[in-house]
């Protein structure tokens, strides 16, 4: 949990990089956002975001903006009254875009659709049909669990038409948390595949909805798709989607629903076992994804092709896969499988095959990328990208100049993108065009967001101060609780600076000299030593840029006389060289870090490892590697990707250790 608080800076602001990358003249004179879009919001706060609502289509108009008076349970655009899904497929096909591609499908195998406005009118209305045949309808729960096939984009949005809500549980996740998940929220309906492309194989996914709905017996029907062909076993609650829904009459007139009306819950982990179902509801949710979208990534919606390489599981595909990108009419490649599949040059392959021009992924792939080598990304067309994107952790600022360099051809402005599945939408993130952009910096809240970086008191630190990031104003998108639980709700985001009335988003952050925001990671990753606040990811960071350093996860583990030590593991680059594990190699590594952040971030050990224990999402379980560190039995290891990843580490720890 959160440290105990410290005099003055809540955190030490060590590490420095002054390197800025102003817009091109002619990205700026295009762009979607100008100057002007700042002092708009300041301005007049609630009639900027009044203004960008109108980007939607309502069947009724809002009469108030913001109802704060039951706060923390915000209501945005109260009174008004709208269809998600119809705001995201039908009123483009209404304005002539009916065949406009909005869907460039591409499997893992190599097959691939492409999906006409129209044609997901039609898809989105079988669907819809199918769902009601069913009944259900507003305000039912469906749990989808699938990979990332056309029908999943259908399914959200059909489950959007009716009013339904959603619960998209990642197609990695076990039988186990599946179930939970479904339980906690008692869905009727669970939508899913008969199996899924993982490198290039089949495998089984109903198996588990199958065991899954064993034990969950709020569930009524199984809608099953079928992708891999793979045989399955049959239940009576079991449909292919193939019968039901292609059956269905592909017209669908949908119904307007209130504003606040439950969009969807969304579960994401928190510091208990018990996942948290993060709630959204419709305008405000709508209204956000769709501004940050337009502006943070300059749409154009009649040229650009964009490409977020998530997954419908998380946060980042529902709001910039489905609903921001199609409320906004894009062209976009949707791409079922991994990016070594058939090989390290898939992406590449993909963007060159569509022509990407928009980039949107994680520091976690783009690190992996610098380690199968820049002669990769080399061997491609890339030249039509012009903006590329990042979430999920802080980038270090050597992957950022990495993909700056060799993915967007030294000229795509990087944004980098911070939010939550809380948040819903972008919350800071630097603006293309208008802000010269820093290596491994948010920046500055989007216009119409108020974000701050404060010390344990809540007061705002000063430039060149780090502290904890708050979000000092109710934002639409923002989370309307967690399912099922209020008090949990306020606990987790509320209590913290419940005083001054801000949401504690759990990260530590800094200003630089000029007010710019750099994250630092969950604050339960910062570690003290010495008394002295270091976050892991400045260490990681320092780690990263030496040229030997694939990727980098550190942790602080205790220690008799500093309180805690830094432990560091490492996967070196493939051209690294025979010693560059050794000793020697690694009291280079070490001195390396002394000089990027200071002695007192030297490591006191590094592990050279072949692999880092991450979450599906790819997050690195840092409590692992502490389990380690700390010479304990290694926990729960369930939520990894791929569980043998401990044994490998504590294999490699035999050739690589090194302390000194
Ligand atoms: C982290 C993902 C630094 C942060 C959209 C946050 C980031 C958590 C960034 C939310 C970024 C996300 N820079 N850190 N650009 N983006 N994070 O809910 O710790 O999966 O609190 O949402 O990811 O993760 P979640």
């Amino acid at each position: 949990m959160t440290q105990s608080p410290g005099q003055g800076n809540a955190l030490d602001n060590l590490l420095t990089e002054s390197r800025t990358f102003p817009p091109s003249d002619e990205f700026a004179a295009q762009a979607n956002a100008q100057p002007a879009l700042y002092e708009e919001a300041k301005a007049d706060r609630e009639a900027f975001w009044a203004k960008q609502a109108e980007r939607l289509h309502w069947d009724t108009k809002w009469d108030q903006v913001l109802d704060w008076s039951d706060a923390p349970f915000a209501k945005w655009f109260v009174g008004g009254k709208l269809n998600v899904a119809y705001n995201c497929v039908d009123r483009h096909v209404e304005s002539g875009h009916g065949d406009q591609v909005a869907i460039h499908w591409e499997g893992e195998p190599g097959d691939s659709r492409a999906i006409t406005y129209a044609e997901l009118q039609r898809e989105v209305s079988k669907a819809a049909n199918a769902l009601t045949s069913l009944g259900i309808g507003a305000e039912d729960r469906v749990a989808i669990y699938m990979p990332m096939v056309p029908e999943a984009i259908f399914a959200m949005l059909a489950c959007a038409r009716v009013g339904a809500m959603h619960s998209v549980v990642f197609g990695g996740f076990s039988a186990e948390a599946l179930r939970t998940r479904i339980e906690d929220s008692s869905c009727r309906l669970v939508i899913t595949t008969d199996g899924q492309y993982r490198r290039g194989n089949p495998a089984p996914l109903k198996p588990a909805v199958d065991e899954a709905v064993a034990g969950a017996p709020s569930v009524e029907k199984v809608i099953v798709v079928k992708r891999t062909d793979t045989e399955v076993a049959w239940t009576d609650k079991d449909v292919w989607w193939h019968e039901l829904v292609d059956s269905q009459s592909d017209q669908h007139t949908p119904q307007a629903f209130d504003s606040e009306h439950p969009l969807f819950i969304l579960y994401t982990s928190g510091t208990t076992g018990k996942p948290k179902g993060i709630l959204h509801t419709s305008g405000g949710y709508l209204t956000q994804a769709s501004y940050t979208h337009n502006y943070v990534f300059d749409l154009k919606p009649d040229t650009d092709v964009y490409w977020c390489t998530a997954d419908i599981g998380w946060v980042t595909g529902h709001s910039y896969i489905v609903y921001g990108p199609l409320s906004n009419r894009v062209t976009q490649v949707v791409y079922e499988g991994t990016p070594n599949t058939p090989n390290e040059g898939r992406h590449w392959d993909i963007v060159q095959k569509y022509g990407v021009s928009i980039y949107y992924t994680a520091p976690t792939l783009i690190r992996t990328f610098m380690k199968w080598g820049a002669d990769i990304p080399a061997k491609y067309d890339l030249s039509s990208l012009r903006v590329l994107g990042s979430v999920g952790e802080p980038i270090n600022p050597e992957a950022w100049i990495w993909y700056r360099e060799n993915v967007g051809g030294g000229k795509a402005p990087i944004v980098d993108t911070w939010w939550q599945t809380e948040t819903g939408a972008i919350m800071i993130s630097p603006l293309p065009g208008v802000v010269s952009t820093k290596p491994g910096s948010a920046q500055r809240p989007l216009p119409g967001i108020g974000a701050k970086v404060v010390n344990d008191e809540g007061v705002e630190v000063e430039h060149g101060g780090g502290g904890y990031l708050v979000l000092d104003e109710p934002w639409p998108s923002m989370l309307r609780g967690i399912w099922g639980d209020e008090e949990r709700y306020k606990d987790t985001y509320w209590s913290r600076f419940g005083e001054q009335g801000f949401y504690f988003a759990g990260d530590g952050a800094k200003y630089d000299a000029d007010g710019d925001i750099w994250l630092l990671g969950r604050v339960d990753d910062v570690m003290n030593v010495s008394g002295h606040r270091i976050s892991t990811t400045e260490v990681e960071s320092a780690l990263v840029s030496h040229p030997t350093v694939a990727e980098a996860a550190v942790v602080g583990a205790s220690d008799e006389t500093t309180g805690q030590g830094i432990v560091a593991f490492v996967i070196l680059r493939g051209g690294a060289g025979a010693d560059a594990g050794g000793a020697d190699a690694i009291k280079a590594l070490r001195d390396h870090v002394a000089k990027e952040i200071g002695p007192i971030a030297k490591p006191r050990q590094i592990m050279v490892v072949p692999e880092l224990p991450k979450t599906r999402s790819g997050k690195i379980m840092r409590r692992l590697l502490r389990d380690v560190a700390e010479n304990r039995t290694v926990g729960d290891v369930t939520t990894l990707a791929d569980s043998s990843v401990m044994d490998l580490i504590s294999a490699g720890l035999q050739s690589g250790k090194s302390e000194d």
